[in-house]
């Protein structure tokens, strides 16, 4: 279809889609090196998802006790119950503590010691020896608005570089020419006006997509932009399945307590007032890793130990803590359990339920933030002039399941790192000027259908269906007959997303025709999401398959790999990296993973 809209046309030599820790990240190494950078983001970057992380950022500082990187790998190895690739859990822990102190220098304000060193508290997973010693603090905080400070800290700091923002400006399509991106298609959403963004390379940095889910701890925002644009672009995705679930968001709400929580001694009791980690992980008890802790408290409400009226919910209790120490550590989850649960934490427990936070899986890339596209002959091929960065790739250093706070690291060791290899691989001025007749072609066409689309329902209510079947159908515990339920209805869904009707015609500040294109990238990823979990014959990490309770190594450690053309699903594999980066440390090898 030929839709005819006035086009604005950009040279870049590099664009970064997304504003978060990852995209901000990047965005100052590229303008840093001298590159012509651009960052288009939907929202004020200090509104992105990035702020609302609360309890900190792994990196083995040692400030409270001993640590190392080596530690730091082998949790984050056994977190990611071995999907994870050790090259890049190499880099990333071995990069972790000049990234922090890299922070630390750009005015984020941790929060310190009585010496004045950065404060690090206990999370969920976070060993010392190889663990076998107790509980590593090496979670670094600013409080228990970690994500915040950073967040500000980065903005500030990116404004010191040359690299132009566009703010409040929807990406809808990659320009994409025999196999390789040129750049991207994007609205202003302030006066509707269309870009046309040429650059050699664009990293998405667009946040996961834990809104095709109906309660989780993720922003409104939080849709997947970046994978929805790669499938389009007829490319993979990897290890969709592994969903995280955090065990404390609170109940009703979805609003995240921080694990940090438990970190500063917090527990959870069930209806019966045991402390029952104790029996599901009699080592690291409330600290072991999110998906054992979610599922331990899943179970004990499916055999009936849950709390309130229906039986539905757990207690995480905080009262007995030093009220002064609640005060200074964990600040912003008191104020949110009195808004969102009516809870004074000095008095009374709050009333919490595993809740979706994060996707381990996304867009495939190496630790370079290069985009993988697996050929026959090349399971790491990857695609030229295409990175991705942060939630919406898959490195893969989470794996399985993330270990909380690995997440902060991952956005600005990776956000880094990918603009070192860009700066090396790209020559400045150079941005070919000529692009494809029909570079505008698609992101106008779905565009322009989307706009004047007439169809029987709203938006908001094929989301909601989405939502509930993501829900209900691929959850915590998992089994054939729910999954399979699951593609059925997923892929109806799918069928008909678009048959919505589209309030006005206006390009300006018109959300409806925003939340149909958003809706338009999620459902992709929760189809794939559904589809491998289904896929998946095993238990690994975050997906749990009552029909298949264990991990199989032998038929199942590898990366799922998924396509989808808005019709049909094409799966395929590609080998985990079982090996490191340098010979400073061997090859974690598998065993059995216990708390
Ligand atoms: O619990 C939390 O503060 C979340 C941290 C994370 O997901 O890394």
């Amino acid at each position: 279809m030929a839709v005819s809209y006035p086009i604005v046309d950009h040279t870049y030599d590099a664009v970064v889609v997304g504003a978060g820790g990852s995209g901000l990240r990047a965005t100052m190494g590229l303008a840093e090196a001298g590159l012509k950078t651009a960052c288009i983001t939907k929202v004020f970057p200090t509104r992105s998802h990035t702020v609302a992380a609360q309890g900190g950022i792994a990196a083995s500082l040692g400030n409270m006790g001993e640590d190392c990187w080596q530690w730091h790998m082998f949790d984050t190895v056994k977190g990611s119950d071995w999907l994870g690739d050790q090259d890049a859990i190499e880099y990333m822990v071995r990069e972790a503590p000049a990234a922090v102190y890299e922070l630390e220098h750009y005015g984020v304000p941790f929060s310190r010691t009585e010496e004045g060193k950065i404060y690090q508290r206990a999370f969920g997973g976070m060993t010392t020896d190889y663990g076998e010693g107790p509980a590593a603090q090496r979670t670094c905080a600013a409080a228990d608005r970690t994500g915040h400070a950073m967040l500000h800290g980065l903005y500030q700091q990116s404004l010191k570089y040359d690299s132009d923002f566009y703010i409040e400006y929807f990406a809808i399509d990659l320009i994409m020419e025999d196999g390789m991106c040129r750049g991207v298609i994007a609205m202003n959403m302030e006066d509707g006006s269309i870009h046309r963004f040429r650059s050699q390379s664009v990293t998405l940095a667009t946040g996961g997509y834990g809104r095709a889910y109906f309660s989780c701890t993720s922003a409104h925002t939080c849709t997947g932009d970046g994978g929805g644009m790669v499938l389009r672009a007829g490319l993979a995705m990897q290890d969709l399945e592994f969903v995280q679930f955090h065990p404390t968001g609170i109940y009703g709400a979805g609003v995240l307590i921080t694990e940090g929580a438990r970190g500063e001694g917090g527990y959870l009791l069930n209806s019966e007032g045991e402390r029952f980690m104790e029996r599901y992980a009699p080592s690291a008890k409330d600290l072991a890793s999110r998906d054992v802790v979610s599922r331990s408290i899943s179970n004990e409400i499916r055999e009936g130990r849950g709390v309130g009226a229906d039986k539905d919910h757990m207690y995480l209790h905080l009262d007995h803590l030093d009220p002064a120490i609640l005060a200074e550590r964990l600040p912003g989850i008191s104020e949110s359990a009195k808004i969102f649960a009516g809870v004074d934490v000095t008095k009374e427990p709050i009333p919490i339920l595993p809740t979706v936070h994060y996707n381990m899986g996304g867009i495939p890339t190496n630790y370079h933030g290069a985009v993988i596209n697996p050929t026959p002959d090349n399971p790491d091929a990857t695609v030229p002039g295409l990175f991705a960065v942060g939630e919406a790739a898959c490195v893969s250093v989470h794996g399985a399941n993330r270990l909380g706070s690995n997440s902060l690291i991952d956005l600005v060791v990776f956000g880094r790192a990918t603009a070192h290899h860009i700066a090396d691989t790209t020559k400045a001025g150079a941005t070919q000027k000529s692009l494809p007749a029909d570079s505008a072609e698609m992101a106008l066409g779905r565009l322009d259908a989307a706009r004047y689309s007439k169809g029987s329902r709203s938006t908001a209510a094929a989301r909601l269906d989405m939502q509930k079947v993501m829900q209900t159908n691929c959850a915590v515990f998992r089994t054939d007959e729910v999954l399979g339920e699951g593609v059925k209805l997923i892929d109806e869904v799918a069928a008909n997303i678009t048959d919505v009707s589209v309030n006005d015609t206006s390009l300006v500040w018109n959300s409806d025709l925003i939340e149909t294109l958003e809706l338009q990238n999620l459902i992709g990823q929760a189809v794939l999401t559904m589809h491998g979990a289904y896929n998946r014959k095993e238990s690994r990490g975050a997906h749990m398959h009552e029909d298949y309770p264990d991990r199989d190594d032998e038929n199942w450690m590898k990366h799922s790999m998924s396509w989808y053309d808005g019709k049909d699903v094409k799966v395929g594999f590609r080998p985990v990296h079982s090996y490191t980066l340098t010979d400073e440390i061997e090859y974690i090898k598998p065993k059995a993973r216990v708390y």
